[in-house]
């Protein structure tokens, strides 16, 4: 059955003003690209292009098929598709006859609408894709559709690094907009704190510039303030002395859990001693081996072999161990997660404590359990993945000025993030895992409430549709997006006609 737009937006429970596009209105949008000067960068169903561009999307939930593609090569190729898609709607002004479009970098958001739009246009910057070191400065010029993987590669020539992800084929343009955490975070803070200068194309198809000298409200709204505002067509980051690194997986038996919790919250409390240290925790039960490892990528930004900060780790039995002097880009290329599954990410944070982290073990074992007499596909993975916030992250090396709008300089402790993470094959199984895992956060959210251990932020790079991480960031930073929302796209043309992502006007 095919609903009116009208209708559908009144089932989903969206104001009339942001109905969906109907197949009619995105076929004009799409005839109106082709005949602009960028048709020859639109690509339709059946190409090759489009297949390849559908499929590089990490989660195969966010596949979907737009009515067409465009894939510009330059910030003005941007502006003209901006250009274009605004005033298709032409006389009549109604938001279902508008264009509806979608921008994606890397693709790697996990829910389906964030980076992608269907029916609708979905502007791709995937071959916007270089990097420029610019030694004298000290500065990376990194274009949106870059993978990380690509920049640490060509900069390492240069005997560099920049703080990015920490999973090779993760994008650039989506990571750098809702914050960023490195290996480095703990040295330099977030990735957008480095961020010295944004070039961006605006709804009227302006493209500017925002540094701590021009648009200084803009540059600091888009360090946490996701697609609310433009396109970003190009990142300038400071660059990092030294790419060499010691690090690698450490695997573990499930059986350690009771070891490494405690180890963890002394690790957490004692980055601000040792920020070259860097850990993550991946308890991962996988249908197909039946059993939960833990996996914990050790890492740290210089080349010394076991450094003090993981002794308590060493002291745990390993499974195996890759530990050894490496690169970023080689680190990167070997820490990597499954694609090609359906995904979906529920995230919160709180404050440093064992009560939190057996809480959160204890949710993901009675979700596993829940899963395996359900689930009918054969190939599924229950996972929660937590990661150190330590307060140094925005405190300290932080600063970079103008702030961001992360609101995270609102607490004065040390976090951790957890993140769960659930992959499955089969879309018979996607009520299941959606539900399981959105029981999964709430139970420990509320379980962090009763003991006075919640903590609102919300990373916004992992959350999921259900979620609401501009609210995380505070009254006043969400009002100051509002603001600077409205004053660089008056027309809210990134609220009404590019929905996709976490959006103020929905906050
Ligand atoms: C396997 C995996 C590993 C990850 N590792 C890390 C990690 O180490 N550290 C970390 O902090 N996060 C990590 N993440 C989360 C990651 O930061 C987000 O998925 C982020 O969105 C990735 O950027 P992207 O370019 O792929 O985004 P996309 O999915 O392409 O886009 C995300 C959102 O940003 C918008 N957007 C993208 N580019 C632009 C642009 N140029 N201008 C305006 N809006 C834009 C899109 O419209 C969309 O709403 C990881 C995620 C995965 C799946
Ligand atoms: C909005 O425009 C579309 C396409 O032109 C049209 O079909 C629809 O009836 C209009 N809706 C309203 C509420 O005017
Ligand atoms: C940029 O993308 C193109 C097309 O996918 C690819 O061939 C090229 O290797 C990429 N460049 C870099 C630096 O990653
Ligand atoms: C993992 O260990 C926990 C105890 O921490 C146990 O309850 C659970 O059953 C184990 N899971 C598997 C899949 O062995
Ligand atoms: C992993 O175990 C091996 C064998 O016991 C040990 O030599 C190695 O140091 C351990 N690695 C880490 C990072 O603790
Ligand atoms: C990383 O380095 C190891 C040697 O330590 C090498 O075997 C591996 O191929 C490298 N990986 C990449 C992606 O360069
Ligand atoms: C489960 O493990 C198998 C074997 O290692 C692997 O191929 C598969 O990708 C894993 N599944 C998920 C969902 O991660």
């Amino acid at each position: 059955m095919k609903l009116n737009s009208t209708v559908a937006a009144a089932l989903l429970g969206l104001a009339p003003e942001l109905a969906l596009a109907t197949p009619d209105s995105a076929d004009r949008c799409c005839r109106a690209l082709s005949k602009s000067t960028v048709g020859s960068q639109v690509v339709y169903p059946g190409s090759d292009a489009y297949h390849e561009s559908v499929t590089s999307y990490w989660a195969v939930n966010v596949q979907l098929e737009p009515t067409c593609i465009v894939q510009p090569h330059s910030a003005d190729d941007v502006s003209s598709i901006v250009q274009t898609l605004t005033a298709v709607s032409g006389a009549n002004s109604n938001a279902s006859s508008r264009c509806q479009f979608a921008v994606r970098s890397g693709g790697h958001m996990t829910w389906a609408g964030a980076n992608n739009i269907e029916p609708g246009v979905t502007i791709d910057l995937s071959l916007m894709n270089s990097t420029v070191f610019e030694k004298d400065a000290g500065i990376a010029s990194i274009l949106p559709g870059s993978r990380w993987q690509a920049v640490y590669e060509y900069l390492e020539g240069h005997g560099v690094a920049v703080p990015g992800g920490r999973t090779g084929p993760v994008g650039v343009g989506g990571f750098l907009l809702g914050g960023g955490n490195s290996f480095h975070g703990a040295r330099v803070g977030l990735a957008c704190d480095n961020v010295v200068n944004y070039e961006v194309v605006l709804a009227s198809g302006r493209i500017v510039n925002a540094n701590a000298e021009t648009n200084v409200d803009l540059f600091r709204a888009l360090k946490g303030g996701s697609s609310n505002f433009g396109i970003v067509t190009k990142y300038d980051i400071k660059t990092i002395d030294n790419p060499n690194m010691w690090g690698g997986l450490v695997v573990f038996e499930n059986s350690t859990t009771d070891q490494q919790i405690p180890a963890l919250v002394k690790f957490i409390d004692n980055i601000e001693n040792d920020p070259y240290a860097s850990w993550i925790g991946l308890w991962q039960y996988n249908s197909t081996t039946e059993a939960t490892t833990i996996t914990t990528p050790l890492d740290y930004t210089k080349p010394e072999a076991f450094p003090a900060a993981f002794d308590d780790f060493y002291r745990i039995p390993n499974i195996s161990d890759s530990t050894r002097e490496a690169t970023l880009f080689n680190l990167t290329s070997e820490l990597q997660q499954a694609e090609g599954y359906r995904d979906v990410f529920l995230t919160s944070s709180y404050y440093n404590s064992e009560e939190i982290l057996y809480k959160m073990i204890e949710i993901l074992n009675s979700k596993i359990d829940e899963a395996i007499p359900l689930a009918t596909g054969e190939d599924w993975s229950i996972m929660v993945i937590v990661q150190p916030w330590p307060k140094i992250l925005w405190q300290k090396n932080a600063d970079n000025g103008v702030g961001n709008v992360l609101g995270l300089d609102r607490f004065d402790e040390n976090m951790l993030q957890v993140l769960y993470d659930y992959s499955w094959d089969s879309d018979a199984d996607d009520a299941l895992f959606h539900r399981l895992c959105e029981e999964a956060m709430a139970e420990l959210d509320a379980y962090a409430k009763s003991i006075d251990m919640y903590n609102p932020y919300i990373y916004l790079n992992y959350a999921d549709k259900t979620q609401n991480p501009l609210r995380g960031y505070g009254d006043e930073n969400v009002e100051f997006i509002r603001e600077v929302a409205a004053r660089y796209d008056p027309e809210g043309v990134f609220q009404t006609q590019v929905p996709g992502g976490f959006k103020v006007s929905k906050a």
